[in-house]
């Protein structure tokens, strides 16, 4: 059987044949590598159409909402998976037995503090600073850390480091807050699980030894989880970008990290409570919505829309109902923000103007909510994302740099000037 093409036809040029590729799942793909012979490159601002790279990760399906992890609809894995199992699964590409589960939970707890000198790093950073503009730095920084473990030709070494990743996240996500509020640093505790551990972190105090509710645990696990991957988005495609020049991993998850802050990508959790309190009551809601729709006013309305669904968020789906679990089983059902929130789904689901475009609540909608109510403070919103999202970013690298791979090197439509010569100084207009 003849391979499938698509067949280019440039004036002046001989028709120029493009293999059509499948993938397992999804939509075709068509190869345009054969372009680089000609005089042609393509152009594709934003990447709406274009496939970056060859993965087994994640699978979406924006049109019918569908994200599968190696397979799994992310609703089977929140319902019968937890946070580290899936972490396994994207690494690996399979979930764990009983015994690789616990012996992978075992690395992870046993690799969550961190250097002595993270303390004094952090130090450096002023009180107030954005948790975010820390876990940045801080990330980063772990590459002078591990000197034993760089080398990204070893497979070995790639394993150790995404352990590491995923097990000192939230001692660091933690430490970032603990210095933003002033308090002492907590450290991990080993005979608690990965989410526990954090809130723990996060919330206790070396004065009060309280026990973090199963509740809040769950939910925060389930956080993470909906957070772990999401195949080539932004900050995922950020890593791969500079994983492509061999660069070290704990300085492309720093990369990932910093791509992931803008509020059109993760920033959006911690925008969108900023834009329920900015609304302030549920009589300027209509005021907000006409914003939003207005062309020449640059106002959207945060945790709306998504490049990929073009039907509802399945993280969005199981996010609103563990939304509505914690928001029950914590007696809250009466905040004002949360009323505002309830109101403002309701009506971007019926009104025309997001119902055409499919703007859809995505997972930052309910994800700031829920960490309202679990009493994370909104700065720290992204921090957990990017906690969660590690995992995601750490798999994909650690794909590309298995197989083989070219540094990414995006051309340009170039519309400057041509080229000129340079007029002495004193006969510049
Ligand atoms: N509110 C009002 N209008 C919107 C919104 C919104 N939230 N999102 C998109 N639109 C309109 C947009 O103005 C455009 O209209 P037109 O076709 O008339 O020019 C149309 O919908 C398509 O939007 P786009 O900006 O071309 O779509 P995109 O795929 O480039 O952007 C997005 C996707 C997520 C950045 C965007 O929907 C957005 O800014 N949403 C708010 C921020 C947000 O919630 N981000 C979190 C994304 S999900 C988690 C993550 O990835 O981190």
């Amino acid at each position: 059987m003849t391979e499938p093409k698509a067949i280019l036809t440039i004036p002046g040029q001989p028709p120029i044949d493009l293999p059509i590729r499948k993938g397992t799942l999804g939509q075709d793909v068509i190869d345009i590598g054969p372009l680089g012979q000609h005089e042609h490159f393509s152009f594709d601002p934003g990447f709406t159409v274009t496939a970056s790279c060859e993965s087994k990760i994640t699978y979406i399906d924006g049109d019918q909402g569908i994200l599968l992890h190696r397979g799994y609809p992310i609703e089977e894995l929140a319902e019968k998976s937890d946070y580290l199992e899936t972490c396994y699964l994207l690494l690996d590409g399979n979930l764990p037995n009983a015994q690789q589960k616990a012996e992978f939970e075992n690395i992870i707890t046993t690799h969550t503090m961190v250097n002595r000198s993270v303390e004094q790093f952090l130090s450096g950073f002023r009180y107030d600073s954005h948790p975010m503009a820390m876990m940045c730095g801080v990330v980063g920084a772990l590459s002078s850390f591990y000197h034993d473990s760089l080398d990204i030709a070893d497979p070995q070494h790639r394993m150790i480091t995404a352990h590491r990743l995923i097990a000192k996240m939230p001692t660091l996500a933690a430490m970032c807050y603990k210095h933003y509020i002033g308090q002492p640093y907590m450290y991990p505790r080993n005979e608690l699980k990965y989410a526990e551990n954090f809130l723990n972190m996060m919330f206790g105090t070396p004065c009060a030894n309280r026990p973090v509710s199963p509740v809040l645990a769950r939910a925060m696990d389930l956080l993470f989880l909906l957070h772990a991957d999401h195949e080539q988005n932004a900050s995922t495609s950020t890593v791969r970008l500079a994983g492509s020049s061999g660069a070290n991993p704990f300085s492309c998850i720093a990369a990932g990290i910093a791509a992931l802050w803008g509020p059109s990508h993760g920033g959006a959790n911690q925008a969108v409570l900023e834009m329920l309190a900015e609304i302030g009551d549920e009589k300027h809601i209509d005021t907000f919505i006409r914003r939003a729709k207005d062309k020449n006013d640059p106002f959207r309305l945060m945790g709306f829309g998504h490049r990929v669904y073009k039907n509802f968020d399945p993280r969005a789906k199981v996010m609103k109902q563990a939304c509505d679990n914690v928001l029950a089983e914590l007696g809250i059902d009466n905040d004002p923000l949360l009323r505002i929130a309830k109101r403002l789904e309701q009506i971007a689901l019926e009104d025309d103007y997001f119902v055409d475009k499919k703007l859809y609540p995505n997972v930052d909608f309910y994800s700031g909510i829920i960490m309202k109510a679990i009493g994370i403070p909104t700065e720290m919103f992204t921090v957990i994302f990017a906690t969660g999202r590690t995992v995601g970013w750490i798999a994909h690298w650690n794909e590309m740099i298995s197989n083989s791979y070219r540094i990414g090197r995006p051309r340009q439509l170039y519309t400057g000037e041509r080229q000129r010569s340079i007029t002495p100084i004193e006969q510049r207009g």
